[in-house]
This record gives structure tokens, C-alpha cells and sequence, in this order.
């Protein structure tokens, strides 16, 4: 990780005075912190740390502050707010507290709606534009596993069909270091447990503990940083056929699943599909969507 010399920002802003040299480790989280903490993040990125996941956060914190060497958690809230180049800082905070959880077909029901029906359906709808191009995002795609998972399908059950139909898979999260893991396409054992023998044969190569990702399938998915909380950002995201925005609104309170729910929308094409987590719901955020039944699974249509 490339992290920015603390003695810069020290030089920059001498009043601030931060005690550079304690390993931060003795600290404690008090409540009045914890919700200045929690105000910050939320304000920030939407998620929102329940009372109960008070010292999940007190320890993911623990790290950052033992890496700067800075005192106590109120200095490091001080440090974060008043840097010169607070979006470096917030980058590096994403890292320690965004939960990255994902694997290789995590979610088969959603892959085979995706490819045996969505997009033979969305290819056949008048309002399809482009019909030679199918556009995917991975919304919160951590590692990229979901966002490769996709091409892999689509490789193996859409190309044969449509030779000459091309598939863009973008992929964002706000954790710059699962970006790059994404755009390494080297994955370990633990991302690929739940992988198909026959995906694996033809799409893996293992090298010791490493599994490189076939580079045709890489080259199908792009990866970028991109803070689903910031409004401006995410107008920018536009005409997806498919969106897959799975087990991240668990981390977000109503107020910010509202928001991201329907800008995901607005992202869409007319004809579009929503695809979220297992455990997640649309119920009372969202009644923009026409829910969509597959077998074993459901999706959320813009019509
Ligand atoms: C549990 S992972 C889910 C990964 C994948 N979608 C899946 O279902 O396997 C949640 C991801 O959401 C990302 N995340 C959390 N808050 C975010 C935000 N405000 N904007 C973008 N990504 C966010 C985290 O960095 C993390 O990689």
C-alpha cells in the first residue's frame, strides 16, 4: 500500500499539534467519540455503524491509528477532518472499515436468470438501443469475483447463442485495495471454493497459492473506485442493462439505501433489472421497481 509520509501533513499543520510516536493501541472508543465517528463515516459513505458494532469499529480504527502513530481516536477524527487532503485519508479509512466478503459464483440462481432469461429478453426489447452490446455493473464489487463470475457465464452460455453480441462488465467499489486486487485477476483459494470444476479447469490457472483468472475473461471487466453515497459520482453512472448491487445495503441505514436505491435506478435502462443480496430487501426503500420472479431467485425490474 502506498500511503502518503505523515511528516508532510505534520509540516503542513503544525497548529494541529497531533502526537506522532504513540502506537495508539491503549485507546478506547467512548461513546461521544463512537457517534462523532459514526456522523463522520455516515456523512460520508452511507454506512452506518449500528450501537452494537461499536467495537468492530473501535478495532478497525485501531489499525489506522497504529499505522500513523497518532495518540487517541479523537486525534485521528481531527486528522481526518481537517487534512489538506482529506479524500487521500478517507481512502485509506475506507480500507479499514469496509467489510469485503465475496467469492466466485456466490450467487448461481442470479446467473442463470441473467443468462437464460434477462438477457435473451432485453436483447428481444424494442427499447434495447444497442444491440450488439451488453452493459453490467457490479455495484460494491469488492474483489471483482461477481463481476468475472458474470463474464464467465456469459462466455459459456450467451456467446455461443450471440456470437456477435459483446458484454461490458464495469465493476466499483470505495476500497481502493480490493479494486486492485480485481484488476490483478489473481485471486486465492478462498475466492474460488464455490467455483464449478469445469469453470475452474477452464478459466483458473493455479500457481501455488495464487489462481490467475484467464486474461480473456479479465479483459471483459473494468474496475474504478466509486463511493455509492456520492450523488455526483453516480450520476455519472448511466445506461446499465443489469445492476448487481448485492450485501452492501445491509451496511447503509434507510435514509442512505433510499438514496442509493434510486440513483441505481435512474442508472438503469428502461427494461433494466436490479439484482441486490439473499438477505436483502427493496421492501419500504423502493416502489420505483416491479419485482421479477426466477426460479430460486427474484429480481427487480424498471419498467
Ligand atoms: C460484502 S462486500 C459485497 C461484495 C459483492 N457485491 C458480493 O455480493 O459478493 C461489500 C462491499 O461494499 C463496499 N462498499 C461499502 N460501502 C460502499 C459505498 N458507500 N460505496 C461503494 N462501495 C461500498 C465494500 O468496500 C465492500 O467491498
Amino acid at each position: 500500500m502506498n500511503q502518503p509520509a505523515l511528516n508532510t501533513f505534520q509540516s503542513n499543520r503544525p497548529a494541529l499539534n497531533f502526537s506522532f510516536g504513540n502506537n495508539g493501541t491503549g485507546n478506547k472508543l467512548t461513546d461521544k467519540t463512537f457517534e462523532d465517528w459514526r456522523k463522520l463515516i455516515y456523512d460520508q459513505c452511507g454506512i452506518y455503524f449500528q450501537d452494537n458494532k461499536k467495537y468492530l469499529l473501535e478495532s478497525r480504527l485501531q489499525k489506522r491509528i497504529a499505522f500513523l502513530k497518532i495518540d487517541t481516536f479523537e486525534k485521528y477524527l481531527e486528522y481526518v477532518k481537517f487534512n489538506p487532503r482529506k479524500s487521500d485519508e478517507l481512502k485509506y479509512l475506507y480500507e479499514v472499515i469496509t467489510i469485503n466478503e465475496t467469492f466466485f459464483f456466490r450467487n448461481q440462481p442470479q446467473l442463470d436468470a441473467l443468462v437464460t432469461m434477462i438477457i435473451p429478453e432485453i436483447l428481444n426489447s424494442p427499447l434495447k438501443i444497442n444491440k450488439n452490446k451488453i452493459r453490467i455493473w457490479s455495484a460494491a464489487s469488492s474483489s471483482g469475483e461477481e463481476a468475472y463470475s458474470i463474464a464467465m457465464a456469459f462466455n459459456e452460455m450467451i456467446k455461443p447463442k450471440y456470437p456477435g453480441l459483446s458484454l461490458e462488465v464495469v465493476g466499483t467499489d470505495i476500497n481502493y485495495q480490493v479494486i486492485e486486487t480485481a484488476r490483478s485477476g489473481v485471486f486465492k483459494e478462498y475466492a474460488v471454493r464455490n467455483t464449478p470444476s469445469y469453470y475452474m479447469k477452464k478459466y483458473f490457472k493455479q500457481d501455488g497459492s495464487n489462481y490467475h483468472l484467464d486474461p480473456q475473461i479479465r479483459n471483459m471487466a473494468t474496475f474504478k473506485m466509486l463511493n455509492l453515497y456520492d450523488q455526483m459520482a453516480m450520476k455519472s453512472m448511466t445506461g446499465f442493462d443489469v445492476i448487481f448491487c448485492a450485501n452492501v445495503l445491509i451496511y447503509f441505514d434507510l435514509k442512505s439505501k433510499v438514496q442509493v436505491v434510486s440513483q441505481l435506478y435512474n442508472s438503469l435502462n428502461k427494461n433494466g433489472y436490479l439484482f441486490i443480496g439473499y438477505s436483502e430487501t427493496l421492501h419500504g426503500i423502493s416502489k420505483a421497481f416491479k419485482l421479477a420472479s426466477f426460479p430460486k431467485t427474484i429480481g427487480y425490474k424498471k419498467e
